[in-house]
């Protein structure tokens, strides 16, 4: 009820805003809360590759998860590509940005060693310095002095109490007033406050230049630290992105031991694995900058013998709290003081090259009405201004639109409070990962195809040491000879006994327990897969004379445009106001093949949300 009345508030206040800037410039079509669709000889086709025996190791495993994919391994401990120099050197460099106002940038890196043992003090950073410099290609060289900080993990299990980690330096430097457009050699400090390196980036440009287009821009995510990983890095540096979203999912430090960064037994989240990911990932952060996303892997709640208050954002052991390495390592766009404390670290949002607005959610964090996040949200929603930012990207971890049986329908709850609003604010694309496999759908809007919704990219492919997710909700399990949508269950219990008895009780608890209490965790879709097909798991609830309600539709739901449990990433190519240009690389035995490449259109507004048209365009239809 609470959440009904909000949006209608806010639906409210918005006609009120529309009236009062009725005027023609408004009804140009890229002005104009319009739609994104795809064009051309490929718009609203199906495609879905099922997984690769060659690259998983058998077909055995491309049905066992059980059975690891073939090579996919992180690299050693103490291999070249993750050293990093203990001598006070700078190593793990990284860019993050652009900032809001477009001409500010964060440069991170570390110098020394992490520490690990028992009874570790941490040092008192407060009067240490980090410098930066950056000289432009018209020769003028700018000084900036930033923070350096340290955090430590500390394991309250006695058996764990040798293995304490405290951070190297961690040194965070913003660069303030660049130059759009212009490309900046840079050097950083070393542990002595010299000046050393040759790093190089170019900034992004502002919405007043001439060179706006065409706008390259990476996607990624749960990439990790494996042979896989390296090669999705090279393959998106060779692509040349002004700047790389990665949608969550760093290191997998988490999936260590808490005294062994070379095994892999969960026992405690191995801080060391941070510091390896991030000189694995120094060729290319420190050329390009990252806009990040706080993720589950992110989260290391293990070992530590605390419980966490997703109100609060506090775990009850006071020494560390959720999210710290990331919060001490990726401070968001925006932060200028307070680096690595949590609470202005996991939701944000900046703009990309003057044109792109992008809203960065936390769904670890709370999220439903009254939450902090929440009111800060719908803030952002209404402040955003289409004739100054005419696309509106949104970005959060867990994907609620794919159709891979691990993580199937997780986010029922997360798109109760939002997809009203993604729709209602004309959001272009959003983008996720947590599902190690790459899936995109058509504009969509509760299941169906729709002309006015965002279309949803998962890019949660980059490489992790997890592997690729192999099945199809709508796959035959060769185990059981039935889809694996008839097995999907939490705690035993299937989706129509749920939908029965405790409507809040589907999904993994972090969704309810990010929400306030009764949230919707489970729904049900109309039918409308490619080649027909009944739905599965029908809903016992459909009234007579509805079209049959599934859980799962029998094959690929029309709403899936492409789907593939393959490591890649992601370029969109955004070439004007209205005009974008997609694709996906496909890792491909050491090379990257473009699978997925498709047009993408802003055309006239949605009737629902944009107003009068004048001399619009027809809209495509959806199937
Ligand atoms: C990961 O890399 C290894 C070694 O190059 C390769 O054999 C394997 O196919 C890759 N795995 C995937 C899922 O791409
Ligand atoms: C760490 O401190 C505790 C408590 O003061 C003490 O019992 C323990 O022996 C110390 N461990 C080491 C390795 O110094
Ligand atoms: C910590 O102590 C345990 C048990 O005594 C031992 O197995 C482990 O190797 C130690 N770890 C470190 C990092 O010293
Ligand atoms: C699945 O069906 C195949 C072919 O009919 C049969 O050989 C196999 O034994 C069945 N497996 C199970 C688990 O029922
Ligand atoms: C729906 O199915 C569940 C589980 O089988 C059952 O408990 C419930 O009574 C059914 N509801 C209706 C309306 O038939
Ligand atoms: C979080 O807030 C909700 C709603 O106010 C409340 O029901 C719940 O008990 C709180 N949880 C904790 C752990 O404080
Ligand atoms: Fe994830």
């Amino acid at each position: 009820m609470v959440a009904y009345l909000r949006f209608a508030a806010v639906a409210a206040l918005l006609c009120v805003a529309q009236a009062m800037m009725d005027d023609d410039s408004w009804l140009t079509p890229y002005y104009r809360r319009s739609v994104i669709s795809e064009v051309g000889a490929a718009a609203w086709e199906h495609h879905s590759v099922p997984c690769n025996p060659d690259v998983v190791g058998s077909t055995a495993a491309c049905f066992n998860a059980g059975i690891p994919a073939v090579g996919n391994i992180d690299y050693h401990w103490g291999a070249p590509e993750i050293a990093y120099p203990t001598t006070g050197e700078p190593w793990g460099v990284h860019l993050t940005g652009p900032y809001p106002d477009g001409r500010s940038y964060l440069v991170s890196w570390y110098t020394g060693a992490a520490t690990v043992g028992a009874n570790l003090t941490k040092p008192d950073t407060s009067s240490m310095k980090a410098y930066a410099t950056a000289k432009s290609s018209k020769g003028h060289t700018l000084k900036f002095t930033g923070s350096v900080i340290t955090y430590m993990r500390v394991y309250t299990l006695p058996e764990l109490a040798n293995a304490t980690y405290l951070s190297p330096y961690i040194h965070h430097v913003v660069l303030k007033n660049l130059e759009p457009f212009t490309s900046y050699n840079y050097q950083v400090s070393d542990m002595s406050g010299k000046l050393v390196g040759s790093y190089k980036f170019k900034t992004l440009v502002t919405r007043d230049s001439k060179d706006i287009y065409p706008l390259k821009i990476g996607l990624m995510a749960d990439v990790g630290q494996s042979v896989n990983t390296s090669d999705t890095r090279d393959h998106l540096i060779a692509n040349k992105p002004r700047v790389v979203i990665h949608v969550g999912d760093n290191t997998y430090a988490d999936v260590y031991g808490a005294s062994n960064p070379d095994t892999h037994d969960g026992k405690g989240t191995n801080q060391q694995r941070w510091d390896s990911h991030a000189q694995l990932w120094q060729p290319l952060m420190s050329t390009v900058p990252v806009l990040n996303c706080a993720a589950n892997h992110e989260l290391e709640t293990s070992y530590i013998a605390a419980s966490i208050n997703y109100n609060t954002s506090t775990f009850s052991f006071p020494t560390n709290y959720p999210f710290q390495s990331y919060s001490a390592r990726f401070p968001v766009p925006g932060t200028t003081s307070k680096f690595g404390e949590i609470t202005p670290n996991l939701y944000y949002s900046t703009v990309i090259g003057g044109v792109v607005k992008l809203i960065t959610l936390s769904n670890y964090s709370p999220f439903q009405p009254g939450s902090p996040q929440h009111t800060w949200a719908m803030k952002e929603f209404a402040a955003v201004d289409r004739k100054k930012t005419p696309w509106l990207f949104v970005q959060f971890h867990a994907p609620p639109y794919h159709t891979y049986y691990v993580h199937y329908k997780e986010m029922e709850c997360f798109m109760s409070v939002y997809e009203d609003v993604f729709y209602q604010y004309g959001v272009d694309i959003v983008l996720n990962g947590h599902v190690h496999a790459y899936e995109r759908t058509h504009p969509m809007y509760k299941y169906k195809p729709d002309s006015c919704g965002p279309m949803y990219i998962v890019i949660g492919d980059g490489g992790n040491v997890e592997g690729p997710y192999r099945n199809f909700v709508d796959e035959i399990n060769p185990a059981t000879n039935k889809t694996y949508c008839e097995s999907l269950a939490y705690n035993g219990v299937g989706p129509v006994a749920m939908a029965a008895s405790n409507p809040s009780g589907w999904g993994p608890g972090y969704q309810r327990a990010a929400h306030a209490p009764n949230c919707p965790t489970l729904s049900f879709q109309p039918a409308g897969s490619v080649g027909g097909g009944p739905v599965l798991v029908p809903s016992n609830m459909t009234k007579p004379g509805d079209a049959p309600m599934g859980f799962c539709q029998s094959s690929q739901p029309v709403w899936s445009a492409y789907r593939d449990p393959s490591f890649g990433h992601a370029i969109l190519e955004l070439l004007s106001h209205s005009t974008a240009h997609f694709k996906w690389y496909k890792n491909m035995e050491g090379s990257a093949m473009v699978m997925d490449d498709v047009v993408l259109e802003r055309l006239d507004a949605c009737p629902n949300k944009a107003g009068p048209v004048k001399g619009g365009r027809r809209l495509l239809h959806a199937e």
